[in-house]
């Protein structure tokens, strides 16, 4: 593990550099909220798509895929309930016009002897307590108060009482009494579709994938290939007006979800089930490189609950600014279906033939949700890979990818540039390698400094064909990312050992 402090802007530079994530729209001076995945970026994005798909459709029976629109019809919202509740509680500061999640926004009374001389707030972050301690303690001294400081308590802002929204002071201006109440504020992007543009044309960017299941559900059934327990997997872009997009790509205004409805029996012990997922989740993770050692669990506490959850757990990841959400786990009930059956008047009661009581074999499913955040996946994996080590003297930048997320799986290297038959060895091994992964030749410097570039995106193989390949034995060096060991190997061993490490 990376404890420097400096790691999140490491990440974030090396991203840059090296074309993995670039800040959208940079040549108009970026787009709050937004961000372009470059030609390395898209690998990594993509293979962890692609691993997910495998292991939670392909390698499974009882998943099956979709791929819905991003605009649905808009009664969708209103029945899932979106319209109405999905909002963050906004502040506003009137003076400086900036605005603030009210649940991210921290104040604490600074008592001195007793005596309660005035407000601190902070903003949500890994350091928030000492920057709160040191703003109360600031306070003090500047109001030449004696006596001993009581500890610094912080709350969020919706936990403020209406007396005290005029006392706290506002995060970009520092003084009291510009702070509004908290008002909730809905996150769903609104868009017209057709050509007018009035009240009857307002549709909305899907803010989840999972309402894109719910209303395919009944389509699902009705084709027939699937029987409860089973569940549906979607992976797509969604989008929600952040009040507050920041740290990188963890919280922006468009991100991708992979999210699963797993639809159950009303009567099957459904927290045993969200349990088992996870469980599962974890394996997931600590399977593609995020070592189980980073993550933990966070269960909602009941009154924290979203619109349409009975029980949420998220797993968290120890990123470089704190522990945060990678994912959430609910279980949604019967909910969404309800609703849409409501709302639409189409039944979604499914039979279910395998009930022994025949009086319970009609019924609307239940149902589990694990939903991943791509984007965080991408932030986390790159923050458990990236290391800075020295090595023969020399510092290296190394990304441990898993060979499965890794942008390039090897790359391809003539050990000189001025021989032709090496080169043409080496570029017949690459374009062979390329039929099946994508391999990287570079025969330009050192072959130390093109390793090292290799290292810094995370290319697990280094493949060196030398003149021992040409005049002795036909094999070729593999270098191993993370071990540093070299060993020699003939081209179809390593067609094999390729294949084992990289496709399991
Ligand atoms: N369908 C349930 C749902 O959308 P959520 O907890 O709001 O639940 C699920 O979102 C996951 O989507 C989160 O755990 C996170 O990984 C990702 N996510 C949510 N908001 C995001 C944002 N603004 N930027 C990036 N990822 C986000």
């Amino acid at each position: 593990m990376n404890d420097k402090e400096t790691l999140m802007d490491d990440i974030v530079n090396l991203c840059k550099r090296r074309g993995f994530i670039f800040p959208s729209s940079e040549i108009y001076g970026g787009y709050n909220g937004f961000f372009d995945y470059g030609p390395l970026g898209v690998e990594l994005k993509n293979n962890i798509k692609k691993a997910w798909w495998q292991d939670m459709v392909h390698r499974r029976d009882d998943i099956v895929g979709l791929d819905s629109t991003i605009i649905h019809h808009p009664m969708t919202w209103k029945a899932s309930g979106h319209v109405d509740n999905f909002t963050d509680p906004l502040v506003d500061c009137r003076e400086s016009k900036m605005r603030y999640r009210a649940d991210q926004l921290f104040f604490a009374p600074v008592v001195v002897a007793g005596e309660k001389i005035g407000y601190v707030s902070v903003l949500e972050d890994g350091d928030m307590q000492e920057k709160a301690e040191e703003a109360a303690r600031d306070l003090k001294r500047r109001l030449a108060k004696q006596g001993e400081l009581a500890p610094i308590v912080l709350k969020d802002y919706t936990e403020a009482k209406p007396d005290e929204y005029a006392l706290i002071p506002s995060p970009a201006t520092g003084k009291p009494g510009s702070l509004t109440p908290p008002r909730a504020f809905n996150m769903m992007f609104q868009t017209y579709v057709g050509a007018l543009r009035d009240e009857t044309a307002i549709a909305y960017l899907r803010p989840e994938t999972a309402q894109g299941i719910f209303i395919n559900y009944k389509n699902i059934i009705d084709t027939g290939r699937v029987k409860i327990p089973f569940g549906i997997a979607q992976i797509g872009k969604a989008f929600r007006n952040e009040i507050n997009p920041r740290n990188f790509i963890f919280r922006s205004r468009e991100f991708e979800q992979m999210e699963i409805e797993y639809f159950i029996s009303p009567k099957a012990d459904w927290k045993k089930i969200h349990q088992e997922w996870i469980e599962y989740c974890m394996n997931w993770f600590d399977g593609i490189g995020i070592p189980k050692s980073r993550l933990s669990l966070y269960q909602h506490p009941k009154e924290k609950l979203a619109h349409y959850s009975k029980g949420t757990t998220d797993i968290m990841f120890e990123y470089p600014f704190g522990v945060q959400e990678l994912q959430g786990i609910a279980a949604r009930g019967n909910f969404d279906l309800t609703q849409h059956q409501t709302v639409s008047g189409k039944s979604m009661e499914y039979f279910d033939d395998r009930e022994p009581n025949k009086d319970d074999r009609k019924y609307i499913p239940h149902v589990i949700e694990p939903s991943f955040g791509v984007d965080r996946i991408v932030l986390a994996v790159l923050t458990a890979a990236y290391a800075e080590e020295e090595v023969e003297g020399e510092k290296r930048v190394v990304l441990r990818l898993h060979p499965r997320l890794a942008p390039y799986k090897a790359a391809v290297f003539p050990l000189v540039k001025n021989k032709p038959e090496l080169v043409e060895r080496a570029e017949n091994l690459y374009r062979r390698l390329k039929r099946r992964w994508n391999v990287f030749y570079d025969a330009a410097g050192a072959i130390g400094r093109r390793y090292r570039r290799q290292d810094e995106i995370g290319t697990p193989f280094g493949i060196t064909v030398d003149f021992d390949t040409l005049e002795k034995d036909g094999k070729v060096t593999l270098r191993d990312r993370d071990s540093l060991q070299q060993i020699r190997i003939t081209e179809d061993e390593l067609v094999a050992y390729l294949s084992e490490k990289i496709d399991g």
